[in-house]
């Protein structure tokens, strides 16, 4: 066969590639100053408790740990979540991972051209898949001035009606958002709900950083304030282990059931064993004492990170101070380049992720994300200080 081109799907062409993974792809993380990913440290992953958990589940369930099991999810994960997050089992439904509750959402309300509202930036992996099924994509850049910010949502959905599209829905990571690390307000939240009251779209809220909070109060979540309207997306990923792929969705029971349908077809069910695994972890109480060393962990490195950036970066670089989370988002001058400047500092040894990827107009060329949960304190002073000289050169 010459090529395959005649005989893929219309959405193919529309897929595009994470040029965070094409990173990992060309580097060995280990070996070089990496802020580029967004893994967890292997540090936070409680291995001896995992492999007692592991025989326990074994003990517990024999076969039926190793056996199909039903698509909602093992009831006895689903009743911990539902236990955690304080709403009945019947609004909850575990997910092969938050990036599956994600597709599956956008498959379940998104027909090609329909469009989805989000923040610009926002997470890479979500605007691949909103891009796979031919979504329109219109990002809105985040304003401090609740009413400019309101202003700014209304104006683009001026723009979509009189476009005559639908908004299917507001895709939002309102805590500790990957990639800026920021927040949103109590206020902007309930912001952001009136608007999708207002103009009748739903809103899929992704939270997979929501526990990691060092320092200030939680804020409600946009599924709290209106249940019916908002999809909550969650995640074992960053409180656990991103190997185990389990998450979770709650939701209104009748999208729950379409989500259900759908997910029938993509896994016929969660992965069985790892369910079990995550049950035993949340009730015995192990998932919140290891959560609360993790964020010890993570805390000392976001402290440790804006500490070097104060002393090392030069003028006219600023940065976001994140609350939780594992990035934070920097801006160089007007003018500079995160794409071009990559191959640069990637050759003398520092690798970060520029952030025009997460910007779906491919604005904010002048800015950069950093991880700080990844690499060791030592290497992130050495990183810090090498990217710090590198653009003393180039801005300077
Ligand atoms: C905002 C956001 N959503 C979803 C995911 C996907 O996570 P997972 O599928 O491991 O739960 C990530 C991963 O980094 C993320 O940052």
């Amino acid at each position: 066969m010459n090529t395959y081109k005649d005989k893929y799907s219309k959405d193919v062409s529309s897929f595009f590639r994470s040029p965070v993974r094409d990173i990992f792809k060309k580097v060995d993380l280990n070996a070089i100053y990496s802020f580029a990913g967004g893994y967890p440290s292997a540090e936070t992953f409680p291995m001896e408790d995992i492999r007692n958990t592991m025989s326990l589940v074994i003990d517990k369930y024999g076969g039926k740990a190793f056996q199909y099991g039903a698509t909602q999810g093992v009831t006895e994960l689903r009743e911990a979540v539902a236990k955690r997050c304080g709403v009945p089992v019947e609004r909850v439904q575990i997910t092969s991972s938050s990036q599956q509750g994600i597709d599956v959402c956008t498959r379940v309300l998104v027909d090609p051209g329909d469009v989805i509202l989000t923040s610009s930036p926002s997470y890479l992996g979500a605007l691949q898949s909103f891009k796979s099924y031919r979504a329109d994509v219109r990002g809105v850049s985040h304003c401090k001035d609740l009413d400019a910010f309101r202003q700014a949502y209304e104006s683009e959905i001026a723009k979509v009606q009189a476009e005559g599209k639908k908004i299917k829905f507001l895709y939002m990571i309102p805590d500790f958002q990957n990639p800026s690390g920021e927040s949103l307000t109590l206020e902007e939240r309930q912001m952001l709900v009136a608007l999708a009251q207002k103009y009748d779209f739903l809103i899929v809220e992704d939270s997979p950083y929501r526990e990691l909070r060092y320092e200030g109060d939680h804020i409600p979540s946009l599924y709290s304030l209106d249940p019916d309207r908002v999809i909550y997306l969650g995640s074992f990923s960053k409180i656990f282990a991103p190997g185990f792929r389990l998450g979770w969705a709650i939701a209104h029971p009748d999208l729950l059931d379409k989500i259900y349908v759908c997910k029938q077809s993509l896994d016929l069910c969660p992965p069985v064993f790892d369910q079990y695994v995550a049950a035993e972890f949340l009730e015995s109480g192990k998932l919140d004492e290891n959560l609360l060393k993790t964020i010890a962990l993570y805390k000392g490195k976001r402290d440790l990170l804006l500490s070097l950036l104060e002393e090392y970066m030069p003028e006219g670089v600023s940065w976001t101070h994140p609350e939780g989370g594992l990035f934070l988002f920097l801006t160089m001058p007007e003018g500079f380049d995160a794409v071009a400047f990559y191959d640069k500092s990637l050759s003398a040894g520092v690798a970060y992720v520029a952030g025009e990827f997460f910007h779906p107009d491919r604005s904010g060329k002048n800015t950069m994300r950093m991880n700080f949960s990844f690499m060791t304190p030592e290497k992130i002073t050495e990183g810090v200080k090498l990217l710090a000289e590198l653009l003393k050169d180039e801005i300077l």
